[in-house]
């Protein structure tokens, strides 16, 4: 298959050709170019509170251990033992003293230290045989991993974005719920349907319930998304004048030229006087962050293709997104609350995650659905409508860096 020849065939303004749904040669093409290059979160420092304390994340032929080393620090390995290669920790998540290898009992300290390999030869240096570590970074509880060998500063990545996350405190939170949503699509039909809300009104009628109609239309997917609304954006204005006053952050950031990055983020008014993300409007739990009081304003932030943060006053939701197969996506999802807040006394769960439990699933369904119709031989691209800008920007920038790297490996050849 001539990749190159087919990424330039396709038309402005329609979803992709099927074999970027489908072809697994293009599948691992995605995973190298970009799940591998970008700064992915994968968890919440709350997960793992204690020393020792641990969990897997996996995608591709990879397995990273994220471990507690100490109060300060989190670390993260390639879950590879450096004798004869065997995954070390089996379990998805759990506790250790160490880390020793079920095979012939390679044992490694928190900070992947060898510190165990019997009956070896005189001359063997434990030193050289520590565990690989794994790029990352933990900004604001949130652990970032990058699997490349040379990661992009990640002092650049998070810069724009820095300020709308700081403002609702992820660092002084907690997991309250955490969920993973197995969703026969590939990744890229998931994506694309996070990124437009042309099908808001027909399919998530909670999220409608939340939102009103002219956010959806103009930014129901994030900012340019939709087309703009007159009316929204004079609530908009409005609104940003009485929360500068209030002294907190308004306004938003979008890509405005190509770049390794995908990010977004912007601050935006519910409307009718709701508070939260909630099916009364009401505030799910106790304020984060710097708020003081409820501002009636909503935060969303795409720090790559593969996460999204969404956030109230009081609660947060990260989106991750793992590719697991050309036709198969792990959608992982994370509720975030204070973390003084109690369950029960200050939050009750099922008011919490009810909006975004509720519109995952039919997300899900949406996506198996798109999935199927994409495999048959009679699936044709058709014409995307005003409201799916945001999945053909995502198209565009998919293209773009898949022609690039396939460029640049060709000619290192
Ligand atoms: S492969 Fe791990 S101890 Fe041998
Ligand atoms: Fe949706």
């Amino acid at each position: 298959m001539d990749i190159l020849k087919l990424i330039n065939s396709q038309k402005q303004k329609f979803p992709l050709e099927q074999p970027f749904y489908v072809n697994k040669e293009i599948f691992e093409l995605d995973l190298e170019t970009f799940f591998y290059n970008q700064w992915v979160f994968v968890g919440h420092a709350s997960r793992i509170t204690n020393k020792g304390d641990y969990f897997l994340f996996s995608i591709g032929n990879e397995s990273i251990i994220i471990i507690r080393e100490n109060n300060e620090k989190i670390n993260c390995f390639f879950n590879v033992c450096r004798h004869r290669g065997s995954h070390i920790c089996l379990e998805d998540e759990g506790r250790v003293r160490k880390l020793i290898c079920p095979y012939h009992a390679w044992g490694y300290d928190l900070g992947g230290n060898l510190i165990n390999a019997k009956m070896m030869e005189k001359n063997f240096n434990p030193k050289n045989w520590n565990l690989k570590k794994c790029y990352s970074q933990v900004f604001e509880g949130l652990v970032f991993i990058n699997l490349s060998e040379k990661p992009s500063e990640f002092k650049n990545f998070i810069k724009p974005i820095k300020p709308f996350i700081e403002l609702h405190g992820l660092g002084r939170a907690k997991i309250a719920d955490r969920k993973i949503y197995p969703t026969k699509g590939n990744w890229k039909l998931a994506l694309d349907n996070f990124h437009e809300c042309y099908h808001c009104q027909p399919s998530h009628p909670e999220y409608c319930h939340v939102h009103s109609r002219d956010y959806i239309q103009s930014y129901g997917a994030g900012s340019n998304t939709g087309p703009k609304s007159k009316e929204f954006n004079k609530k908009l204005k409005i609104w940003n004048k009485k929360v500068k006053k209030l002294g907190y952050l308004t306004g938003e950031f979008s890509e405005d030229k190509f770049s390794e990055f995908f990010r977004s983020a912007e601050r935006t008014p519910f409307s009718n006087g709701k508070l939260s993300e909630t099916k009364s409007g009401k505030p799910a739990s106790t304020l984060m962050g710097e708020f003081n009081e409820f501002d009636g304003g909503y935060t969303t932030i795409g720090p790559s293709p593969f996460n999204s943060i969404i956030m109230s006053n009081d609660f947060a939701t990260t989106f991750t997104f793992i590719p697991k197969g050309p036709n198969d996506t792990d959608i992982e999802i994370m509720w975030l609350v204070n973390e003084n807040a109690i369950e029960g006394v200050d939050y009750n769960m099922e008011e919490l995650t009810w909006m975004w439990h509720k519109t995952t699933l039919e997300d899900k369904r949406i996506i198996e659905d798109n999935q199927k119709g994409v495999l048959s031989k009679k699936y044709e691209p058709g014409p995307l409508s005003e409201m799916e800008m945001g999945l053909e920007k995502l198209k565009i920038w998919y293209l773009k860096h898949l022609e690039k790297s396939i460029k640049k490996t060709t000619n290192t050849i």
